[in-house]
Formats: structure tokens, sequence, C-alpha cells
């Protein structure tokens, strides 16, 4: 049933690659130029009205949510908020008919989550449900889903659905700018060949998935650690942080990176690991200098970034992972998977059960 891993995790994060197929297939025409979402009750006219978008979930799927907040705004140029789903209830939230409401959910029977879709659909609200279960209550309730196709997912931790649901979020974000025209055909048609290149690119970085193993060892001796990162590198360092704990038990923090001079600083000692994460370009030489903040302060810093920045890098921090290069919004999609190798083989260091950690369900069905 692990199919020869020694854990599910570890064999969810090896299924990524399919399920980033999988996700995608009938979903992009024959051409590979245009979305399409055959599936959607959501009309074109609809799409036009909407007017401001609420993204809901917990835990992982809020950080899916992060990273959609950032894919939407940019692509469709409608203001996105996102909300963790038992926050959201209870905030008043601003909810027109012309407001869509995505609830991402791997099992698609979060109390928090579907109570916040409840909410929302009292409200008027058009209701998109991204998730991995279609007969889950979630599912029913909404008035559209976008079915991830990851497959089962066992392990507590999730890995394989975050990355779906970061493929529904394109595929999603790129039907909305056809429809509103928001971007030229050459530049959807240049994002969908990059996300078919992210499987191979993926399974190119599964296969060197040893190399993170022997940092991981050496963080896991620490009491505690820092992910940094700016625009999608902060959302990635998120869910990489949440990770970490969920399963080796080791405190970490995800800041980001312009923000940690405004105090957390003061945590950094010498020796502490600082992960930063460096592949949006556009604000690359200002991450560079967060870098050399920290690193003054002595922390010891791995960088996870694309090759043609890894020797200039090299020159002010410790260690450097190289991912493939990719477009900005698609850079979640391959750096993720580096910091769930990272807590894998942290947890697996420390002796812990990696599927089932302490205190965790895989789905909380109470509020
Ligand atoms: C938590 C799980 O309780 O629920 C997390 O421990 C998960 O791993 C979160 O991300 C949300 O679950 P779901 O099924 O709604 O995506």
């Amino acid at each position: 049933e692990k199919g020869g891993f020694e854990y599910f995790m570890l064999k969810e994060i090896h299924e990524q690659p399919k399920a980033y197929r999988d996700t995608m297939l009938g979903r992009i025409d024959e051409q590979g130029e245009k979305v399409i979402l055959p599936e959607l009750k959501l009309t074109p006219d609809q799409i036009m009205n909407i007017r401001n978008i609420q993204i809901i979930g917990c835990g992982t799927a809020y950080h899916a949510g992060l990273v959609g907040r950032n894919v939407i705004e940019t692509l469709v140029r409608i203001p996105v908020e996102t909300d963790v789903a038992s926050e959201y209830r209870y905030r008043s939230p601003i909810v027109s008919p012309d407001t869509l409401v995505i609830v991402v959910s791997q099992s698609g029977e979060t109390a928090d989550t579907l109570a916040a879709l409840r909410e929302a659909k009292a409200n008027g609200a058009h209701v998109l449900a991204i998730t991995n279960v279609v007969g889950s209550s979630i599912a029913r309730d909404a008035d559209d889903v976008i079915a991830t196709l990851a497959g089962p997912e066992i392990a507590v931790a999730s890995t394989k659905a975050y990355t779906s649901q970061l493929i529904a979020f394109y595929l999603l974000g790129l039907y909305l700018a056809e429809v509103r025209g928001t971007q030229t055909p050459e530049a959807v048609k240049e994002m969908i060949q990059a996300m078919q290149a992210l499987p191979e690119q993926l399974d190119m970085m599964l296969e060197q998935s040893e190399s993170i193993k022997a940092y991981a060892e050496q963080i896991s001796h620490h009491e505690h650690l820092f992910f940094i990162g700016r625009g999608l590198d902060f959302a990635v360092a998120q869910e990489g942080s949440l990770k970490l704990k969920e399963i080796s038990y080791i405190h970490s923090e995800a800041y980001p990176a312009g923000e940690l001079k405004h105090g957390t600083l003061a945590l950094i000692e010498d020796g502490t690991p600082v992960i930063a994460l460096v592949t949006q370009e556009s604000v690359l030489e200002k991450t560079v200098s967060n870098i050399k903040e920290v690193s003054a302060r002595g922390a010891d810093i791995m960088v996870i970034t694309y090759e043609e920045h890894a020797a200039t890098l090299l020159k002010s921090v410790d260690q450097v992972f190289v991912i493939p290069k990719t477009l900005p919004l698609l850079s979640p999609a391959l750096a993720v998977v580096s910091l769930q190798l990272l807590s894998y083989y942290a947890s697996l260091a420390l002796g812990n059960d990696v599927d089932k950690p302490r205190n965790l369900a895989k789905s909380v069905t109470v509020e």
C-alpha cells in the first residue's frame, strides 16, 4: 500500500507529478492555448460581474489560498482576500451577490470551512469549492466544484493535496483572465506551457531529494528556526513552516523577509537556522539585503533559488538548494516540495511517526 516507501507522506510527495498531470487533464485545450473548465456553472456574465473574491480554508488549504490570492490578483486584477475559516465567519465579512467565495479543503469535511461556506452562501455569495473529495459535504453544499485529482491522501501532513490546489488556482486564474480579457493570449499560452512542464521538473527534483536529507538532519538538532521570503515566497514559507512544525515538532516561524528588522531580528542568534526562499526575481535584490541582515547576526542560512542565482548567493549564505526554473507565479509548485522533503527528513531523523503526528487529525469535523 505504501508502494515501497517507508511512510505515506514520502509516497504522496512522489505522487505529485502525477497529481499535477491529473488535475490539468481535460482542463487545457488540445492546442495548449486555453484553459477550459466545463464543470463550472459560473457563467461568463457572472464572471464579468465579480467585484471581489474571498478564499477560505484551514491549515494547509489556507496556505494554498494565500498563493491563490496572489495568482488571481496578478492574472485577473480582482481584489482577493484570504481568510482562515474559523476567523472568516465571525468577522462580518462583506459579501454581495457579486462576491465569489472560494473554499479550499482536501477532505471537504472540515467543520470550520463548511460553516464558513454556509455563512457565505447565506449572505448571497456564489461559492466555489476546490476539494479533493467530490462526494464530500463541502462539495455538495457549494454552487461549483473544481476537483483536485490528487487521489487519496493518507498522511496527516498534506503534500499532494496542497500542490494540486495550487494547480487548481492556476487553472481558475487563467480561466477568469480569459473571460475578462485581462491577459494576452500569448501570456496565457506561456503560462500553460510552463504549467505543463511542471510534472517533469518535479520528477527531476525528486530524483535529487536525498540532497536535502543532510540539511534536514542538521536542523533537526535545533529548537527553533525561521523561514523568510517575499510575496509568493512568503506564502510558501508559511506552508514550509507549518509542515515542519506538524511533523518534526521543531518550532519555526515564517516571516516576510522585509519585516524581520521590525522586531523578530532580535531572535536571530549565532547559528540560528534561517531558510530563505528566493524565487521572486522582481524582489530578489531586496530579499538579498534581508539575507545579509540575518547573516550579520550570525544566522546559518540555507537558500532555495534558481541555478542562475546560486553562485552569487553562495557568497553571503551557507547552503543553496536549487530548483528548476519556472515562471514567478508557478514557483510555489516546485519550491514547496523541497520544504516538504525537509520536514519529512527532519521528522524521520527525530524518530517521529511521520504519518501520524501527535495531537493532529487528518480532518477535523468539530468547530
Ligand atoms: C487540519 C489538518 O486539521 O485540517 C491539516 O491537520 C489540514 O493537515 C486542515 O490542512 C484542513 O483540512 P482540509 O481537509 O479542509 O483541507
